[in-house]
């Protein structure tokens, strides 16, 4: 998709977005034809549109036998556009001139701008990329080619800031919607094999180091807990390490990014019922972010030491599967009961945490997966569940979550809850029980990050939608990538 800033007026225009303030006083927009302006100014006296927040009016204009797509979008009070309410508000027109098949789309705005030009072209572009996704590869009918540019027609103070905005917002646009196919593939299309091959794939194109381990040095490691979680299936599991070395200063931190890598979660002997089953595929979607922050980073070139890591396996059933009552002793050597089969992404994370922390020697530990459905049951499908043992780490997240308009919401690593987690007979059990999931399996990681700087994302709600809504279409949305691209930005 072409995006760019209109320099003259342009005699036809396929598809037209106004981008207008409350209540504002229409007055000519730059570089709109005469003939356009006045057909908006009627429309918009006869039906007594206001421009409110988020209010959408489309209509046709036809003029010597052509068809102007008219899309009017209301911005509500420029005073309260941020970031996040200028992404809907791009992302809510784009998807209106998507449903028109628009190809060319002219944006014009009416409204004082209090966004800097390197976040207005951040925003555009992201959200226009963002909206424009969808995932047809397995539809037999094609839809019509979308959009192919946009073009902003506005007088800019400083084009190359507008410019160099759309670069970074293509960057994490394209690096989310990278994460969001490797999500949207089902599990017999990714596998631990196809989805490190497929980690190799886009390291060589992006240029960041790529590793990867399989069974026997999986096993030569002792990562005993993330082996039981893959001993049932016939797919090998595989360790994906990934690197960027950005930061040549030799005191410069490592950043541990870990993502959780199940390509697919049975459940295990603890079976999950056919409901809870459908979306498994998605259960490497930790792994996803992980691996398109990686190829973003690289994109921007970010002066910072990352590496990151999935631990990728799938939780299946079969006569070598582990059982329910099994004891297992992770590569930290800390030993572990397992009492459900079903809460195997702990299990897979911790060894890969030790390995990171270990062999990788990072200072600053970043998990993120979709962990418990007890998050998703908190917070619903907005907003990711945080928690953390380092309020500075935290405050950057936080600060990033505002950027990028992906929430998130602490929880406590409430001590008392340990109790919870304690084992008669091993160190330590996978799970806490029914009560504050979410909590239990941050502490049961806690064990495991010595002590470093570490935030935990559980991500189980907000990986997903089941319908199309702003920048997000049906299927993987991508969470966490531009989360994560930006909080390292904040790091550097
Ligand atoms: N992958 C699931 C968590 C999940 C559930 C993600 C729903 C997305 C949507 C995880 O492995 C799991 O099964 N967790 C269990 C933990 C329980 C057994 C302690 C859960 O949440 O039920
Ligand atoms: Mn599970
Ligand atoms: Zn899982």
């Amino acid at each position: 998709m072409k995006i760019d800033l209109l320099h003259k007026p342009t005699e036809y225009m396929e598809t037209v977005i106004i981008l207008q303030e409350e209540n504002g006083d229409i007055e000519k927009l730059e570089y709109l034809p005469e003939y356009l302006q006045n057909a908006i100014n009627i429309v918009v006296k006869e039906d007594d549109f206001q421009f409110k927040y988020a209010s959408l009016k489309s209509f046709p204009f036809i003029r010597s036998r052509k068809r102007t797509n008219v899309i009017l979008c209301g911005i509500g009070n420029p005073k309260e556009l941020d970031n996040d309410r200028f992404r809907h508000l791009i992302a809510i027109s784009i998807r209106e001139a998507l449903k028109l098949e628009a190809k060319e789309a002219y944006i014009y705005t009416g409204f004082k701008n209090p966004l800097s030009e390197l976040h207005f072209g951040h925003i555009l572009a992201e959200a226009a990329l963002l909206t424009g996704y969808r995932f047809d590869k397995y539809l037999s009918e094609t839809k019509p080619p979308s959009l192919e540019a946009i073009h902003l027609a506005m007088e800019l103070k400083n084009p190359r800031m507008f410019n160099r905005g759309v670069l970074e917002g293509r960057i994490f646009a394209e690096a989310t919607n990278l994460a969001r196919d490797l999500v949207n593939e089902p599990a017999n299309v990714i596998y631990p094999e196809s989805l490190a091959e497929t980690a190799k794939k886009v390291a060589l194109k992006y240029g960041f180091s790529i590793e990867v381990f399989g069974l026997d040095k999986i096993k030569r490691l002792k990562m005993e807990a993330f082996l039981a979680v893959g001993k049932g299936s016939k797919k090998e599991p595989r360790l994906i390490l990934m690197s960027y070395h950005g930061n040549p200063h030799p005191k410069a931190k490592t950043i541990g990014l870990i993502g959780k890598g199940l390509t697919y979660d049975s459940g295990g002997y603890c079976l999950k019922n056919c409901q809870g089953m459908v979306n498994m595929k998605n259960d490497m979607s930790g792994a996803a972010a992980v691996i398109g922050t990686m190829a973003a980073i690289t994109n921007l070139k970010l002066k910072v030491n990352v590496i990151g890591i999935v631990a990728a396996c799938e939780n299946m059933i079969s006569g070598s599967a582990y059982h329910a009552g099994d004891i297992i002793r992770s590569m930290s050597g800390k030993t572990i009961e397992v009492v459900n089969t079903d809460a195997e992404g702990r299990l897979t994370l911790i060894d890969a945490i030790h390995y990171a922390i270990s062999r990788e020697h990072i200072d600053e530990v970043i998990d993120i997966a979709t962990l418990t459905g007890a998050a998703a049951a908190t917070f619903g499908n907005q907003i990711s569940a945080v928690l953390a043992n380092n309020e500075a780490l935290l405050n950057k997240l936080q600060s990033a979550s505002e950027f990028t308009g992906e929430k998130i919401w602490q929880l406590p690593l409430y001590e008392p809850y340990k109790e919870l987690i304690k084992s008669e007979i091993a160190d330590l059990k996978n799970t806490g029980g029914p009560l504050a999931g979410t909590i239990t399996s941050a502490l049961f990681l806690q064990e495991f990050v010595a002590g470093k700087p570490w935030i935990h994302l559980d991500i189980a709600g907000t990986a997903l939608r089941d319908r199309e809504q702003g920048i997000y279409s049906y299927g993987a949305t991508g969470v966490g990538v531009r989360l994560l691209t930006q909080l390292l930005r904040e790091l550097e």
